[in-house]
C-alpha cells in the first residue's frame, strides 16, 4: 500500500517550517568549545616560521594545535594517506589548514586564527592543467589508457574525421548546510560524533586512527544533511577529526562549522577537465573510431580522484557503440584544492566529451544531431559490448528517445527555430536532445553492500535503521515505504532513525546513487526475517508459514485475523524475537580497473532531455526557455521523490555547464568563494516550461521492486543545455562553435562573434 506512492519527503513539513534539526540546531553542552583552522595564504611553499603567540593569547582561546601536537595519525584522506589534517611543514594549496584554534566561541576562534604570523617560502605552484602537463605532475606516475579495437587503422580508413577539444569547468557543491561536526568525549576515552557526512563509517575509521583507538570506541551519528551532492563523501573528515582530537585533548565537547567562504576555499569540488578528441565516421555516418585524451585536474592530494577519473573513462561511450576506441586519462596533480566527488562522479565529464563529439560530427556532416545520435546508439535487439566489455542489456534509449522526440515535437520545433533565426539577427534560438546512459554500482566492487537493523516493538510500532544517509534525496522515505509495504502497515507506524555506526556497522558511503538499491534490499531482508518468525509462530492448524499474510495493517493466518499490533504483542509474549539485522550485496559485478575490462555495473539508468534556449548575440545573455525530460527510474519507488531528483538534477547539471564558474587567479587563490561571485541557478533560472515524465518500465535485473537508482543520472540531462547553446551560437554563421563550459554569457558572446555574429 505504501510502495510506489508519490508520498512527500518524510521531513518536508519540517524542512519548510525550519523545524528539521541539522547539526547546528542541536543544543550544545554548556562547556562546548569551538574550532577554526588557520589557513595557508600561499599555494605552494615551505613554512619557515610560525609565530602563534598572538593566537594563543587572544580572547577566549583555550588551546592552539599544530601538526606536532596531534596525538595520533595526521591524516584525513579516504585511502591514500596523503592528506594531513594540519600541514606539517609544506603547504600544497591556498587555503590548506595549518593550525587549529580551540576557543570558547565560534567567533573568537575565527578572530584568533587571523592573528597568526606565518611565514611561508613560496615555491613555484602548479596551478593549471597546462602547468601540470609541462612538468608531468601526474598521480600514479603517468597516464592510464584503456582501449578496444585498433583506433589508428580504423581512423585512417574513416570517411570524415573531426578533431577538437573542450574545456569543462569544475563545480562547487553549494550544499545549503555547510560542513559541520560535533564531538563529545565519553567514558574510557570513547568519542561520539554528530557529523554532516555521507559516510559515517569513514568518519568513524578516520577518527579512530587519529585517536589511536579501535573502531568500537567511536560512534558517528547522522540524521540528515542539508545537501551533500558528493561534497560530504570525504570532505567532512577534516572537521570531524579536528573536533575529536580537540575533544580528546581538552576533555570537552568540540564543535566546528566552516564559514561559507572558508568552506568554498578549503573543500574540494567537481574536477575540471580538458577533453581532446578525434573521431571518424564511415560513409554511412557510423562511428568507426574515437580517441579521447581526458585531462583531469585533481588538486594536491588523491582523495577520490582515481575512481572519479575511471568513471569518466567508463562514460566516454555514453549511449553509442564505438568499435574502435582509445581513452587516455591524465590525472594531474596541482596546487589547488583537492577535487572530490560530485553528483555523477566523473561520469558527467566523460559524457560531455562524447556528446561534444556527436554534436561536432553532426555539424560537419550537415546532419540533424539527433539523427546522427540515433544512428549510432547501441543496438537494442542484440546486446553490444561497451569499450570495457560489458554487454549493454536492457537498453531502452532508442524507444525512449523516439517517444520524447515525438511528444515534445522535436522536429517541428527545430524547423521552426531555423525559420525564426533567419528573421532574427540579434536573438538566436537553439535546441538539442541529449541522452544519458549511466552505470549503476560503485566501481570499487566491495562497496556494493549494505546492512540494516529493523526493530518491531511490542505495540506494533517499527524503527528502521540502515547504512544510508539522508541528504534531501528522499532515501529514508523510500526505504520506510519498503518496510511499511512489506509489513503491510501504515507509514505512520514506521519511524525512520538517524544513521548510526553503532547500530549498523561497516557501511559504504551513500553515493553512486545506490542508496535505495542497497539499503532498500537490506531492510527488506531484515523485515523478511521478522515476518518469517511471526508467520512460523502463527502458522498452526495446517496453515503454512508462507501462507500467513501481512496486509492492510493485519496479519492473517488461516481463520485467525490479528491486527499487526496484536500479532506483535502476541509474538513478544511468546518469546519471539522481533528484531533483525538485514544484509545485501549486489550480485554479478566484477571489474579490473588496471586494464579497464569487466562488468562494473549491475545495470544502466537512462534518460533524455530536450532543451530549448535563446541567446542575445550582443551580450551573450541567454535563457533556457523550455525543457522536456523522459527519464527511466524503472518501477518507481516514489514518483514524487523521483521527479524531484530529476528536476533538481537537471537544474544542477545545467548550472554546472552554464552559469557556475570557478575562477582561480595566477597565485592559485579562488576568487569565487561566495554566492556574490559564484552563480548557482536561482528560482528564476528554472525553465518556464519544464515537463518531466517517467519512463514506465521495470528494471530488467531484480533490484528492489525493479526500481532504478535516480540520484545522479538526471544531472547529465543538463548537457542538453550546453548543446542547445552551441546550436544557438551555430546559427550565427557556418563554423562549428567550439563552445567550452561553463557557457557563461562571456563565452557565448565570444563564440558567437567567432562564428560570425555580425555585431
Ligand atoms: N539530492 C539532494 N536533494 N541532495 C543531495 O545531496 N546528492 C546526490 C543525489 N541526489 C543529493 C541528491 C548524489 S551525489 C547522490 S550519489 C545520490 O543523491 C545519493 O543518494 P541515493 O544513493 O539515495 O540516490
Ligand atoms: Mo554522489 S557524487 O556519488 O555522492
Amino acid at each position: 500500500m505504501s510502495m510506489g506512492k508519490p508520498l512527500p519527503h518524510d521531513s518536508a513539513p519540517m524542512h519548510v517550517t525550519g523545524a528539521a534539526r541539522y547539526i547546528d540546531d542541536i543544543p550544545v553542552p554548556a562547556d562546548c568549545l569551538h574550532l577554526a583552522f588557520g589557513l595557508s595564504h600561499v599555494a605552494r611553499g615551505v613554512i619557515s616560521s610560525m609565530d602563534l603567540t598572538a593566537v594563543r593569547t587572544a580572547p577566549g582561546v583555550v588551546r592552539v594545535i599544530t601538526a606536532a601536537d596531534l596525538p595520533g595519525v595526521n591524516d584525513i584522506s579516504s585511502a591514500a594517506h596523503d592528506e594531513p589534517l594540519l600541514a606539517p611543514g609544506e603547504v600544497h594549496y591556498h587555503g590548506q589548514p595549518i593550525f587549529l584554534v580551540v576557543a570558547t566561541s565560534h567567533r573568537l576562534a575565527r578572530e584568533a586564527a587571523a592573528k597568526a604570523e606565518v611565514v611561508i617560502d613560496p615555491k613555484p605552484a602548479i596551478l593549471t592543467i597546462d602547468d601540470a602537463v609541462a612538468v608531468r605532475s601526474y598521480f600514479e606516475g603517468g597516464p592510464l589508457t584503456w582501449k578496444r579495437g585498433d583506433v589508428d587503422p580504423a581512423m585512417a580508413k574513416a570517411d570524415t574525421i573531426i578533431e577538437g577539444k573542450i574545456e569543462i569547468g569544475g563545480q562547487e557543491h553549494f550544499y545549503l548546510e555547510g560542513q559541520i561536526s560535533l564531538a563529545s568525549p565519553q567514558d574510557n576515552g570513547d568519542m561520539v560524533l554528530a557529523t554532516s557526512t555521507q559516510h559515517p563509517t569513514e568518519i568513524q575509521h578516520k577518527v579512530a586512527e587519529a585517536l589511536g583507538t579501535p573502531f568500537h570506541a567511536v560512534r558517528v551519528e547522522t540524521r540528515r544533511m542539508g545537501g551533500g551532492f558528493g561534497g560530504k563523501e570525504s570532505q567532512g573528515n577534516a572537521l570531524a577529526i579536528a573536533c575529536a582530537v580537540a575533544a580528546h585533548l581538552t576533555g570537552k565537547p568540540c564543535k566546528m562549522r566552516y564559514d561559507r567562504d572558508d568552506d568554498m576555499i578549503i573543500t574540494g569540488k567537481r574536477h575540471d577537465f580538458r577533453i581532446a578528441y578525434k573521431a571518424g565516421v564511415d560513409a554511412k555516418g557510423k562511428l568507426v573510431a574515437v580517441e579521447f585524451d581526458q585531462y583531469v585536474r585533481c588538486g594536491w592530494s588523491q582523495d577520490l580522484s582515481l575512481p572519479v577519473a575511471d568513471r569518466a573513462m567508463l562514460h566516454a561511450d555514453n549511449a553509442y557503440f564505438i568499435p574502435n576506441i582509445r581513452i587516455t586519462s591524465h590525472r594531474m596533480k596541482t596546487n589547488t584544492c583537492s577535487a572530490t566527488a560530485f553528483r555523477g562522479f566523473g561520469g558527467p565529464q566523460g559524457m560531455v566529451g562524447i556528446e561534444r563529439v556527436m554534436d561536432h560530427m553532426a555539424h560537419r556532416l550537415g546532419m540533424d544531431p539527433l539523427e546522427f545520435r540515433q544512428a549510432n546508439f547501441y543496438k537494442k535487439s542484440k546486446p553490444q559490448e561497451t569499450p570495457y566489455g560489458q554487454p549493454v542489456k536492457g537498453f531502452i534509449l532508442p524507444d525512449l528517445v523516439r517517444q520524447l522526440a515525438d511528444t515534445a515535437n522535436y522536429k517541428t520545433r527545430r524547423d521552426a527555430i531555423r525559420t525564426w533565426n533567419e528573421k532574427s539577427p540579434i536573438l538566436k534560438k537553439g535546441i538539442a536532445l541529449t541522452p544519458v546512459k549511466f552505470g549503476i554500482s560503485f566501481t570499487l566492487t566491495h562497496l556494493n553492500q549494505a546492512g540494516a537493523l529493523v526493530n518491531v516493538y511490542a505495540d506494533g510500532s517499527v524503527t528502521i535503521n540502515h547504512g544510508g544517509t539522508e541528504m534531501g534525496q528522499g532515501l529514508f522515505q523510500k526505504v520506510a515505504q519498503v518496510a511499511a509495504g512489506e509489513f503491510g502497515i501504515d507509514m505512520g507506524r514506521v519511524r525512520i532513525t538517524a544513521t548510526d555506526t553503532g547500530k549498523v556497522p561497516n557501511t559504504s558511503a551513500t553515493a553512486a546513487s545506490s542508496g535505495s538499491d542497497l539499503n532498500g534490499m537490506a531492510v527488506k531482508n531484515a523485515v523478511d526475517q521478522i515476518k518469517d518468525r511471526i508467520a512460523r509462530f502463527l502458522a498452526v492448524d495446517g496453515v503454512k508459514p508462507k501462507d500467513v499474510l501481512f496486509a492492510d495493517g493485519k496479519v492473517t493466518a488461516g481463520n485467525t485475523v490479528l491486527s499487526f499490533e496484536e500479532a506483535a504483542k502476541m509474538a513478544h509474549e511468546n518469546r519471539i524475537s522481533l528484531s533483525a539485522t538485514g544484509f545485501y550485496a549486489t550480485p554479478d559485478i566484477s571489474w579490473d580497473r588496471t586494464i579497464g575490462k569487466g562488468h562494473p555495473f549491475y545495470y544502466f539508468a537512462h534518460g533524455a532531455a530536450i532543451t530549448e534556449v535563446v541567446i542575445d548575440t550582443l551580450t551573450g545573455e541567454n535563457k533556457i526557455l523550455r525543457v522536456d525530460i523522459l527519464h527511466d527510474v524503472g518501477q518507481s519507488l516514489n514518483p514524487a521523490v523521483d521527479v524531484g531528483q530529476i528536476e533538481g538534477g537537471f537544474v544542477q547539471g545545467a548550472g554546472w555547464l552554464t552559469t557556475e564558474e570557478l575562477v582561480w587567479d595566477d597565485k592559485g587563490v579562488l576568487r569565487t568563494h561566495a554566492p556574490s561571485t559564484y552563480k548557482i541557478p536561482a528560482c528564476s533560472d528554472r525553465p518556464d516550461v519544464f515537463n518531466v515524465a517517467l519512463w514506465n518500465g521495470e528494471n530488467h535485473v531484480p533490484t528492489i521492486y525493479r526500481s532504478k537508482a535516480v540520484g545522479e543520472p538526471p544531472l547529465m540531462l543538463g548537457i542538453s543545455a550546453l548543446m542547445a547553446l552551441s546550436d544557438a551560437v551555430g546559427a550565427c554563421g557556418e563554423a562549428y562553435p567550439n563552445l567550452s563550459a561553463p557557457a557563461t554569457p562571456e563565452r557565448v558572446y565570444m563564440a558567437a562573434k567567432k562564428v560570425g555574429a555580425k555585431r
